[in-house]
């Protein structure tokens, strides 16, 4: 399985801290916030990996990551997003690198204390389709939201005012090859990008996702808040552990 980080965007909810820089970048207590999914895929066995990045300051990664030498890695793959056209857009970057493997995506703000192998082994004895990953949060409206009818998911809701459960849609997901012609058929939401969750819902009707809880904390890193709250985790307990 190929892994894809995906870290572009303008970052405009931490303007100024990303006046000068990438969001990704900006320090998560001993690491810069990028480090994170990198030894999220790296500890989950994946290491061919594609980072998508964009903005002003592109060049900055390949200075802070180089081949991915820190990580054990031998070689790491970017690609650039031109302007804001959301997750789901910049994922479609990365079609010529995934070549029609399965590939596990991580946004770069997201921040995980434990890891994902188990679901990214599960995920590979799957036949097609995709996985996503739950945690419960207390504020689920920040976030995607799944419906749930018991065990299934009826539909994700993108940050509803009335969430449906107390999970969260991580930004991490599990894709089979035909994620590329869903893309494809998505037009931009209200806030103008292609929409991830509208990918996730494109699976749901197929009858084609899977999902797991997550172990140990979550967190984005995207707001004021959740960056200090990320920052106050990690020093507290570490993150990206076995
Ligand atoms: C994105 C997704 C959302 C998901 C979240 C996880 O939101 O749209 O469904 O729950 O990432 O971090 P964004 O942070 O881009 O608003």
């Amino acid at each position: 399985m190929k892994g894809v980080i995906l870290a572009g965007g303008l970052g405009t909810r931490l303007y100024p801290l990303t006046k000068v820089t990438n969001k990704h970048l900006l320090p998560v207590y001993n690491a810069p916030m990028i480090y994170y999914p990198i030894r999220c895929l790296v500890n989950a066995g994946i290491e061919d990996i594609m980072i998508v990045t964009g903005g002003n300051n592109a060049g900055d990664f390949l200075r802070l990551l180089g081949n991915g030498k820190e990580f054990g890695l031998k070689h790491l793959n970017y690609a650039y997003q031109e302007g804001e056209g959301g997750i789901a857009e910049a994922l479609g970057l990365t079609e010529h690198f995934v070549e029609g493997e399965k590939v596990c995506v991580v946004l770069g703000d997201n921040i995980i204390e434990k890891n994902i192998i188990g679901p990214v082994k599960a995920f590979e004895k799957e036949k097609d389709g995709a996985m996503i990953i739950l945690k419960k949060v207390p504020d689920p409206e920040r976030f995607g939201v799944p419906v749930l009818e018991g065990a299934r998911i009826l539909r994700i809701e993108e940050k509803p005012m009335a969430p449906a459960s107390a999970y969260a849609v991580t930004g991490i997901y599990m894709y089979d090859r035909h994620v590329y012609d869903i893309i494809r058929t998505l037009r931009p939401s209200a806030r103008g990008e292609l929409e991830i969750t509208d990918v996730n819902n494109a699976y749901i009707k197929k009858g084609g996702i899977v999902w797991r809880e997550l172990e140990g904390w979550w967190t984005d890193a995207g707001t004021f808040a959740s960056l200090l709250h990320a920052n106050n985790l990690v020093a507290e307990t570490g993150a990206n552990k076995a």
